[in-house]
Order: structure tokens, then sequence, then C-alpha cells
């Protein structure tokens, strides 16, 4: 299903509405979280939401889908920096967990983390967003359908451009869900915003299911929901609810 907002505001309430259903109907959800520019305004609707009581997160569990691999937490470029900052240091007494990538073993980390997924039971609900090369978590082109969560080497476009956003930098490598344990969620809800998601976006939801565009695997999940903006669902008219 693709739903169509005339703004990212109002992309964003849908997206954390949906959260405080899975939330209302099974207090103890287990939810996997993007970071990146396109699920702020979710993560603010979603306070909102908590402030009001119209949902309660203190039993959930939280996984993020990804982090760069050597940094420390506290810098700002960390996305468990990011996420304490958007969400979790207003709910303080949330479940939640991110790779450790200050780590001298990523790929220990990384089954470490799968682990724990699964011990988990899975994700009942998936947030994504989508690079401009189709990367889904740092699933890069060329990511095997059947990842778990690994290391991923950053595509030089995604490097560069999360390089441009932050003003910095940003590392090469990260440890990423993979795949298979992303497509494995109950339900899975894709978001993207913004003129130059367009044509990627197009391409994953209509185009061949091939590694080449890690996101076009989302054509084959049972219950995926798309939430585009004006600007990124302009190639979608045709397939849109
Ligand atoms: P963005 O990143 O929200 O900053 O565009 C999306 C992604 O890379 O998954």
């Amino acid at each position: 299903m693709i739903k169509a907002f005339e703004t990212e505001r109002e992309l964003g309430f849908t997206a954390a509405s949906t959260l405080a259903k899975q939330l209302i109907q099974n207090e103890k959800s287990v939810i996997a979280l993007p970071t990146g520019a396109t699920p702020l305004p979710m993560y603010e609707a979603l306070l909102e939401l908590i402030r009001f009581g119209i949902v309660d997160v203190e039993s959930a569990v939280f996984f993020n889908l990804d982090e760069y691999i050597g940094i420390s937490p506290e810098d700002p470029m960390a996305y468990a920096f990011y996420m304490n900052k958007n969400l979790f240091s207003h709910v303080p007494k949330v479940f939640h967990r991110i790779p450790k990538a200050d780590t001298d073993s990523p790929e220990q980390e990384a089954m470490m983390y799968e682990n724990e997924i699964r011990k988990a039971g899975g994700f009942d609900l998936c947030f994504l967003g989508i690079g401009v090369d189709g990367h889904i978590g740092f699933n890069e082109p060329g990511t095997p359908f059947d990842s778990k969560t690994h290391v991923s080497d950053l595509d030089p476009s995604t490097v560069e451009r999360n390089s441009k956003e932050f003003g910095r930098k940003v590392p090469k490598s990260a440890i990423t869900v993979g795949l298979k344990t992303i497509m494995r969620s109950k339900h899975i809800i894709l978001m993207a915003t913004g003129e130059e998601k367009s044509a990627i976006l197009k391409e994953a939801l209509t185009g061949r299911v091939d590694p080449a565009v890690p996101a076009s695997i989302l054509q084959l999940h049972s219950n995926l929901t798309v939430l585009v903006d004006q600007k990124a669902g302009a190639g979608l008219q045709d397939q849109r609810q």
C-alpha cells in the first residue's frame, strides 16, 4: 500500500500513529527504527503522542537499524547521539539497542545484535528510510538478500551524501541489520520524502527485484506500507491508493 501526503509533517504523524496503534495492540512490541532526515517528523509526532498520554512506549523494545563504525556514541555524528537527541533522552525509561560500533570487533557485535533481535522474537514493526542508491538500513547495493546483521562497507555515494549533510566526513563502514532480518518483520513501513528519492523509489518498487537495488526486495514483503510526500512519490502515481 502506498500513501502520499502533502507535507512531511502529515507523513510523520501517520508513521507515529502506526507505531502508536502497534503499541496499543501489544505494548511489548519489538520495533526497528531508522535515522537520517526522513524520520525526524515521525519522532516529533511520536513525542507529542507520548506527552498526550496517547501511547506508552515503556514496555516496548526498540532496535536501531545501523550505526557507523569507529566513532563513540557521544559523537554528534553517531546514530546513538541522534536517537538520544531526537527520542530517547525524552523517554529515559525505554529499552533500546543500537549496535555498539566503537568496538575492536564489529563482526562480533553484529552477530550479538542479530542474536538479540532473534531472542526478542524479530521485529513486529520495522520503519525504514531509503538511500538515493537504494539502500535500506546500511545494506548497500550488492548486499545479498539473505544477509543478517553484518559489517557494511558504505557505498562512496552514501559517504559523500551523508558527509555533505553532516558537514564532516562520516565513517566508511557501519554495522547494519541485514536484509533477511528486515524482511522477517511482520510489518514494514518505508518512508521517503523529497525529490532526490523519487527515481530510486520508483525503481525499487516497480523495477526488477535485484541486489543492485537493495530496497527492491521489499516488493516481496506481504505487509509493506510506503509513506511518501508528493515529491518522492512523483513517479508512483499509478500505484498509489
Ligand atoms: P535520509 O536517509 O533520511 O537522511 O534521506 C535515508 C537513508 O539513508 O536511509
